[in-house]
């Protein structure tokens, strides 16, 4: 190792708050914290080639789910590597030199995970940039930066949340705004509402994963994932358009696993019960995210299922200043008649009341929601707004887009509607929140 490295590797151990000498309280406790061993420095692990030729890392890097110490880092093999599983080092650091390592440990990417490996580093500070990569043998993935939330009570000024859905293959030059969203400096964290992929004729997990490989090998979508920690739920067509209860099990299995696979987050590997996908993220005391699963407990009877109805209007009820509802389908009534999507919400009434009364008792709720591939501003109720973030990349029908403008005659929940694409950014502060819809 460096000696700048060694050094910088100390100054970071001890910003981590890695073991430190007890406090002087009496001459006892002054001997022994002057004896005491210094504390261990993070060193670079080594990893040997494991026989694999060609650089593997044709995926890219991953960050999600991150928390006020903690931060999911991902990332996948390609063909080159061999059979079996593979031994990557993961490194973080406090600068993309990585001069500063803060951590650096081992993990398998498995053949039964698809060749895709996660660990959550941990220790770390919070609200603080982190740089990350992976390494096997010579080969070395792309670098990575990620960010820990702010904590309560920490005081944080300003964070800025980027929203976006549907990344439909069929409009390649629209995946552009993955890179305005890479480089979008006042972006803090990804929430992502759906359609990571569309599932086309898939239906093993092998099809599956040929798709997420196909989404994950595009670069635009590197730099994304590499920029900013993203938070992701689903919609349909991770599993099959406007997906029930009837779908196969065993094909909605293997499009959960899939999904899982390829995505950044620290939920647990899906079983045959399903994964419970819905969660909530706090931006220590400015912001509570809110995020819906709308398809895996859907039926001719509700939306969210009532377990999951049951569970957000006691998370509404929290101390943050502003409240997050993001919902990868549309809260609001569109009133298009027979156009409402069955598994619409407006379609659901009670459901519908459940949320927004859940809403009422949130503080400064903002939904916002996907799936139609539009870009909207919605009064849901009194008070509450919706905003339908535009799709990355999938577009409205052409024959109706132009029609769009014109939803707000027929339907008094609508205050704006186009066709657009890109991402919404909400900017929260403790002053208020603004939002700017960022279109390419
Ligand atoms: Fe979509």
């Amino acid at each position: 190792m460096r000696r700048r490295q060694f050094l910088s590797g100390a100054v970071a151990a001890i910003a981590v708050g890695c073991t430190e000498p007890e406090p002087a309280s009496g001459p006892t406790t002054q001997i022994r914290s002057t004896t005491l061993p210094p504390p261990p420095l993070p060193t670079l692990v080594e990893v040997d080639d494991q026989g694999i030729v060609d650089d593997p890392f044709e995926f890219g890097v991953a960050s999600g789910d991150p928390d006020t110490t903690s931060v999911v880092l991902w990332t996948a093999l390609g063909s080159t590597a061999i059979a079996g599983d593979v031994r990557l080092a993961c490194d973080v650091a406090s600068d993309p030199a990585f001069d500063g390592l803060v951590t650096s440990d081992l993990v398998s990417a498995a053949e039964t995970d698809g060749r895709t490996a996660r660990i959550v580093a941990d220790g770390l500070d919070p609200a603080t940039t982190y740089w990350y990569r992976f390494r096997v043998g010579p080969h070395v993935s792309a670098t990575g930066r990620t960010h820990t939330l702010p904590g309560a009570g920490a005081g944080a000024e300003r964070f800025g949340i980027a929203l976006s859905s549907c990344q439909n293959r069929a409009e390649l030059l629209r995946w552009d705004n993955h890179i305005t969203l890479a480089d979008d400096p006042a972006v803090d964290l990804v929430v992502w509402l759906g359609d990571f992929i569309y599932e086309r004729n898939a239906s093993s997990l092998e099809e599956y994963r040929a798709l997420y490989r196909e989404a994950r090998g595009d670069a635009r979508l590197q730099a994304s994932s590499a920029a900013h920690p993203w938070v992701v739920t689903w919609d349909d067509h991770e599993v099959v358009n406007d997906y029930d209860g009837t779908v196969d099990p065993a094909r909605r299995l293997d499009a959960y696993r899939s999904w899982w696979e390829f995505t950044p987050t620290r939920l647990p590997r899906p079983s045959s019960d399903g994964l419970r996908v819905y969660r909530f993220v706090d931006v220590g005391d400015l912001v509570r995210i809110v995020m819906l699963d709308c398809r895996q407990y859907a039926s001719s009877e509700t939306v969210l299922g009532s377990e999951q109805l049951e569970w957000l209007a006691d998370v509404c009820n929290h101390g943050a200043a502003h409240t997050l509802l993001a919902s990868p389908v549309i809260v609001s009534s569109l009133n298009v008649g027979e156009l409402t999507p069955p598994y619409a919400f407006e379609a659901h009434p009670a459901d519908q009341a459940a949320v927004i009364a859940a809403l009422n008792a949130a503080p400064d709720p903002t939904v916002v929601s996907g799936d139609l591939h539009a870009q909207m501003e919605l009064e849901l109720a009194p008070g509450i707004t919706e905003l339908m973030a535009p799709p990355l990349s999938s577009s409205f029908p052409p024959d109706w887009a132009d029609l769009l403008p014109f939803l707000p005659f027929a339907s008094p929940s609508v205050v704006r509607a186009e066709a657009a694409h890109g991402y919404l950014r909400l900017d929260y502060a403790t002053t208020g929140v603004t939002h700017e819809f960022v279109n390419g």
